[in-house]
C-alpha cells in the first residue's frame, strides 16, 4: 500500500489497498495514520465492496452513528440499514422530483459543513462510497480546517479562542432555502454547543464552524452572525479546498472534526447518482443520535402538515 498526497495541505490517495477485509491490521493502521496527517482519504478501485463489507470496514475505526432513517417506521430503504443514503433517487432506484421534500433538504448538502455537528454524539468520520456516479460534475469539496486556523490572523485567533457556537441542521436547511421548523420533534434534537476552536488528531488546532453553525454563545445574534459569516467566508478560499472528481467505486473518507465538505451540483434530473455514508462516532456505543419517538412523531407531523397542503 502506498499513501499519494493529493493537495499541497491535505487529502491523499491510498494505493493498493481493498477495503473487504477489516481484519486487516496493517488496512487499518495505514488508514488511521493516513487520517490522522491528511484527514481525507480516497481509495479508488472498490467498486466489488458491498453495503454490509462497507459497514464492516467503518465499524473497524469505531462504533457507527445510525441513520435516523433506518428506524422510521413504514420507511422502505433500497440500501442496507446502518448506511446514510447520499443520492437523488427514491425507494424505487428513480430520480425523485426537484420540488420534493428529499432533494429540498439536500440542497443544504452543497454548502460547506461538518456532518453531525449539530450532535451531542461527536462525530469521527464519514465513509462515503460512489456506487452510481454522475458523469459529469458533482464533485465532493473539502476544506482542511486546520490549515484555516493556522492562516488567521493573530487578533481572529484571540477572538474566538474560547467562544461557542450552537449548531443546528434546521439552520442549515433554512440557509439552503429549505422549510425547516425549528419546533418539529427530530429538529429539537438535532441541535448541539460546540467550541469554534478544537484540537484535531494530529494535535493541531482547528477551526470548527460550518454551516451548521448557527449562533454564538453569549454574543448579540447579529453579531454572532457576522462573525461566523466571516470565518465561513475565509475558509472557503480556493487555496484550503480539495475537490474530489468521483469515478464509481471510490471510497472518500474524511474526518468530521478538523474539515468541512459539500457537494456541488450535477445535472439532477438526467444523471442517478447513488452514494452511501457509514458515519463513525467516538461516543463508544453505535446508535442513532435521536430518539425513535422524535423520529416517529416528527414523521406523523409532516405527512399531517403535507396532507393539509
Ligand atoms: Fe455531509
Amino acid at each position: 500500500m502506498e499513501v499519494r498526497k493529493l493537495h499541497p495541505l491535505f487529502a491523499a490517495e491510498l494505493i493498493g489497498a481493498d477495503v473487504s477485509d477489516p481484519q486487516n491490521r496493517e488496512l487499518i493502521d495505514t488508514v488511521e495514520d493516513a487520517m490522522r496527517e491528511y484527514a481525507v482519504l480516497c481509495i479508488r478501485g472498490q467498486g466489488h465492496i458491498n453495503d454490509q463489507q462497507q459497514l464492516a470496514f467503518a465499524r473497524a475505526f469505531g462504533p457507527l452513528e445510525l441513520p435516523p432513517g433506518n428506524n422510521a417506521p413504514g420507511v422502505k430503504s433500497r440500501i442496507a440499514p446502518g448506511l446514510y443514503s447520499a443520492s437523488n433517487l427514491d425507494a424505487n432506484g428513480e430520480i425523485v422530483a426537484l420540488e420534493s421534500r428529499s432533494a429540498k433538504i439536500a440542497k443544504g448538502n452543497e454548502l460547506f459543513h461538518a456532518d453531525s455537528s449539530f450532535n451531542d454524539m461527536p462525530s469521527k468520520w464519514s465513509i462515503l462510497r460512489g456506487v452510481i456516479i454522475p458523469p459529469e460534475r458533482g464533485d465532493t469539496q473539502f476544506i482542511d480546517m486546520r490549515a484555516v486556523y493556522e492562516a488567521l490572523p493573530q487578533a481572529m485567533k484571540d477572538r474566538i479562542a474560547d467562544l461557542k457556537a450552537e449548531h443546528s441542521y434546521a439552520h442549515s436547511r433554512r440557509k439552503a432555502g429549505a422549510d425547516a421548523d425549528d419546533n418539529l420533534p427530530m429538529f429539537k434534537y438535532m441541535r448541539a454547543v460546540q467550541p469554534m476552536v478544537k484540537q484535531s488528531p494530529s494535535g493541531r488546532p482547528t477551526l470548527f464552524v460550518g454551516a451548521h453553525a448557527e449562533r454564538v454563545i453569549g454574543m448579540d445574534e447579529e453579531e454572532g452572525t457576522a462573525l461566523i459569516e466571516e470565518l465561513l467566508a475565509f475558509a472557503e478560499q480556493p487555496q484550503f479546498i480539495y475537490s474530489h472528481k468521483w469515478q464509481p467505486g471510490d471510497i472518500v473518507i474524511w474526518d468530521n472534526r478538523c474539515t468541512l465538505h459539500r457537494g456541488t451540483e450535477f445535472d439532477y434530473l438526467r444523471y442517478k447518482r447513488d452514494m452511501r455514508r457509514a458515519n463513525v462516532n467516538e461516543s463508544g456505543e453505535e446508535r442513532c443520535a435521536i430518539p425513535a419517538e422524535a423520529l416517529t412523531q416528527h414523521y406523523q407531523q409532516l405527512s399531517k402538515a403535507e396532507a393539509a397542503n
